[in-house]
């Protein structure tokens, strides 16, 4: 394999140039310390581009197998390439549920063949059979196929003895519980936020405090057993504050929160916008706010995309009739590069919520740039404006409440192991 030599990029605020041999960060260092770079290496300029490590996603659906007019495997990790990421955890609300080995080995077969050097899909498997919250699913066989994390998805476990069991012998094997917490009566038919906006509407809402009562049983699981679990897409200023309590006590608790949730509120459901129907429903600009804040300080340990495509029929239905759920693989980079542009967070913040995080929570190889690290990196130009149309994304659908819009900043370049992927 040729040696690659990118230089003038900036990282991290500095000038630098990474040498990359044998899929591996050979050299690593400040603007003109590398010379032109060895003769034999393909040279790429990247001046006026910001370098950084291939961002992981643990919150993603892929759809495959048995949705794959929202989204197939290859899709998503097109997706996924072309939006920064190195790694993608795929969630198991797929038909079949992701709750045997032979869907697992499905999933990751399809990945391999669709991008044979990445980026990589790492499967997340069912904490229950079918996602029913009654049995337990075959968690061993699980994680000897290859899945990295549980979880029941979105559809959360009522029964807390089995909710218990879930977090026992998932941590027996080493692998996180993730939850996502919503207390399933007080979500009962809602469509978005309960509040202002939904009286408005005329919508029945959701309860910010429902995923505020279910994250407080895993929190207080987490601590009674001494054992770990990690809160999923937090949506609430409330639920927030939940989490520093409960890392304030020494609970092993992780979360994380998405894109939109730093940016949008309940005032874009306005119009009845089908688009800008999710679960969990985007909430208030003070729940913005608070979860910026969480962000920033650690809080809220990571971002992740919560990548949920839905095919343009059906969400060009009645509000009610709609599903939930935001494609995001595409534009999650660009939408929280903005944050950087607002003063909220700097680069280095991101590198910490969408690589550094992720990476040491659910124990996947990560580029800190240190020789013999895997040269796993993205470029991207902050300036590039682009516009959300169904010819700009990779992924099969539109599903988001960007489209249509212009964003600015986008990634330009992609490499994992040293090979370009986008
Ligand atoms: O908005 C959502 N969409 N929330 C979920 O929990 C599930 C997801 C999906 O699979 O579409």
């Amino acid at each position: 394999m040729s040696a690659l030599f990118v230089h003038n990029a900036r990282y991290l605020g500095e000038i630098v140039h990474v040498l990359v041999r044998d899929g591996s960060v050979a050299a690593f260092g400040p603007g003109g310390s590398g010379g032109d770079g060895p003769a034999d290496a393909e040279r790429v300029d990247a001046a006026g581009l910001v370098l950084f490590p291939s961002f992981i996603d643990a919150h993603v659906h892929l759809r495959e197998p048995g949705f794959e007019w929202k989204e197939d495997v290859a899709s998503g990790l097109a997706a996924a390439a072309h939006g920064g990421f190195g790694t993608v955890m795929c969630m198991a609300n797929t038909d079949p549920v992701n709750d045997r080995a032979s869907v697992t080995e499905q999933i990751l077969a399809a990945g391999r063949r669709a991008f044979p050097h990445g980026p990589r899909v790492r499967p997340i498997g069912a904490a229950t059979t079918g996602l029913k919250g009654v049995e337990l699913a075959p968690m061993h066989e699980l994680a000897e196929a290859g899945c990295v994390a549980i979880s029941n998805d979105g559809l959360p476990v009522a029964d807390t003895e089995i909710f218990r069991r879930v977090m026992e012998y998932a941590a027996d094997l080493d692998l996180i519980v993730i939850d996502h917490c919503e207390d399933p009566c007080l979500a009962r038919k809602a469509q978005m936020n309960e509040g202002r906006v939904s009286g408005l509407l005329g919508l029945k809402g959701q309860p910010d405090v429902g995923e505020t009562i279910q994250a407080a049983r895993s929190v207080l699981l987490a601590e009674y057993l001494n054992l770990p679990v990690h809160i999923a897409h937090v949506s609430s200023a409330r639920t927030a504050d939940l989490i520093a309590w409960s890392k304030a006590r020494g609970a092993r608790v992780t979360a994380e929160t998405c894109p939109h949730y730093l940016t949008l509120d309940e005032t874009e459901v306005m119009g009845y916008n089908t688009n800008a129907k999710v679960n969990p429903p985007l909430r208030t600009p003070a729940d913005v706010a608070a979860l910026r804040a969480a962000v920033k300080s650690g809080v809220i340990d990571m971002l992740a995309t919560d990548h949920a495509p839905h095919a343009p029929h059906e969400k060009e239905t009645p509000f009610d009739e709609a599903p939930n759920g935001f494609t995001g693989l595409d534009l999650a980079v660009s939408v929280t590069y903005g944050l950087t542009r607002e003063g909220v967070l700097t680069e280095s913040d991101l590198v910490r919520l969408w690589c550094f995080a992720p990476g040491e929570r659910f124990k996947l190889p990560v580029n800190r740039f240190q020789t013999g690290d895997p040269a796993d990196f993205f470029l991207f130009d902050p300036d590039l404006e682009w516009q959300v149309t169904a010819e700009t994304l990779f992924s099969k659908s539109r599903n988001t409440p960007w489209f249509g819009r212009t964003l600015r900043g986008r990634v330009t370049a992609h490499w994992l192991g040293g090979i370009r992927v986008a």
